[in-house]
Order: C-alpha cells, then structure tokens, then sequence
C-alpha cells in the first residue's frame, strides 16, 4: 500500500493557504484540517462568554470548557469545525473574530490546547493542515512543508471579495488593517511565532492562478510520495 504523507502549509493570513489544503487533500484522498478554524472558535467562545483573556486563570477555566470536533458535511463536502456541539464554520469567518483572533492565539496555554488536539489528528498521516506554526512546531518532521506568501495588494483584495459577499458594510481600509495587523501580531508573538521552517518550499502565488499553483504543489507532492514510498 502507498504509504501516505503530511503536508504542512503555513503562511501569512488570505494567501490561499486553505483553498491549496482543501484541493490538495481532495486529490490525495488526504483528511483537510484549518488549525486557524481552532483559534477562531476558541476566539468565539472568549467573546461570547465575556472571558477576560489577560487573566491566566480564566483563560485555563474556559479552556476546559470548550470542546473542538471536526465533522464532515457532506453538502459542503468539506469537515466543518464543532464547538461545544455547534457548527461554528461560517460565523467564525467574521471580521469580528477576525480583529480579537491573533490575539487569543498569541496566549501560550490556547496554543497548548489547540497543538495538542492538531498532532492527534496527524498521527496517522495522510493530512493537509494548514496555519502558521504547523511546520514548524506541530509538525517538525513534516514530509512536505509549504510556505505560502503573495503580495499584501492581492491578499487584501482576495479577503475584501469574499467578506463583501456576505456583508456589504466591510471596506477594503477594514480589511487591509485587519491584515496587516494579524501578520504582525503572528510574525512577532512569543510563542510559536509564524516563520518559515528550514526545510519548507516557497510558493508565491501572486501571479499565479488557483489552478496553476495547485499543479505546481502537485508535482512536489508526487515526487515526495514516490521518495517515501521508494
Ligand atoms: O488561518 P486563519 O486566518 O483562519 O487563522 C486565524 C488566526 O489564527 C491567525 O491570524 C493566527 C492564528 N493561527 C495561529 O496562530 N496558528 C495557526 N496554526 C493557525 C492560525
């Protein structure tokens, strides 16, 4: 049997690093997971709860109440994230939990929480995740790592479309900020900042087309997988 692999794609926020995974792990027949899906659920809960998360002791209090599961639907053909029982996938994709999001993630005992339940489901490879951190600390003996970038014009561009689709009030000023202070909270955090890890393959898709850089990725994929299984 052809031995299955994880891929890691990390990279800065709306540089396609999820429409990549989710095609990739399609193609393979390989299980998605959106670590970001993680820290913005957890993001939800800290609202919605009024949870002071500058206070250790609370943080650790309401960790232990919030409960993550990935389950697939088959009408989206995609495994949409559960938290506490609720389908949380299209809420969570707000501007709201977009600006608190790098925040939350930055506190070192959410990152414990989340990594913990992200190596479970690498465990037994055959895995697309994508994130920030995934190459470099989740899995850091990763078969594949990418590393995703593109110009911040294309990438604000991309996340003001699909915003503006369900919510007309959003301005491109809105989403350009929320970019670029995500990228700067994720690049100079403490804990697991995101970097790109040593061993990872650069993909710059800012003039490249989805389909042109799935073809791309696909090609590195094929020669890991008959390295590994040769
Ligand atoms: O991939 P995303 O934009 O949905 O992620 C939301 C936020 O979660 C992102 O701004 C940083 C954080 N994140 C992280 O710190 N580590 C990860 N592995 C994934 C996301």
């Amino acid at each position: 049997m052809t031995k299955k692999i994880i891929i890691t794609i990390d990279g800065q926020s709306s540089c396609g690093k999820s429409t990549l995974a989710k095609q990739l792990a399609k193609s393979l027949g390989y299980v998605y997971v959106d670590s970001g899906a993680m820290y913005r659920a957890i993001t939800l809960y800290f609202l919605r709860n009024h949870i002071d998360w500058t206070d250790i002791k609370e943080v650790k209090k309401a960790l232990k109440s919030i409960n993550l599961e990935y389950i697939f639907n088959p009408s989206s053909n995609n495994s949409e994230i559960h938290l506490n029982d609720e389908n949380v996938e299209y809420v969570i994709r707000d501007l709201v939990i977009a600006e608190k999001v790098s925040e939350i993630a930055a506190i070192r005992e959410v990152r414990e929480f989340a990594v913990i339940q992200q190596r479970k489901m690498g465990g037994r490879k055959g895995v697309v995740m994508d994130g920030r951190d995934i190459g470099t600390v989740v899995f850091p003996d990763a078969d594949l790592k990418i590393f995703m970038t593109a110009d911040i014009a294309v990438r604000v561009e991309r996340r003001f479309k699909e915003l503006f689709e369900k919510n007309p009030n959003v301005t491109i000023e809105k989403v350009k900020n929320n970019l670029e202070m995500r990228d700067y909270i994720d690049s100079n955090r403490e804990v697991s900042p995101l970097r790109q890890a040593k061993d990872a393959l650069v993909l710059d898709n800012t003039y490249l087309s989805e389909q042109e850089q799935f073809e791309k990725v696909l090609e590195w994929v094929k020669t890991k997988i008959v390295a590994e299984n040769a």
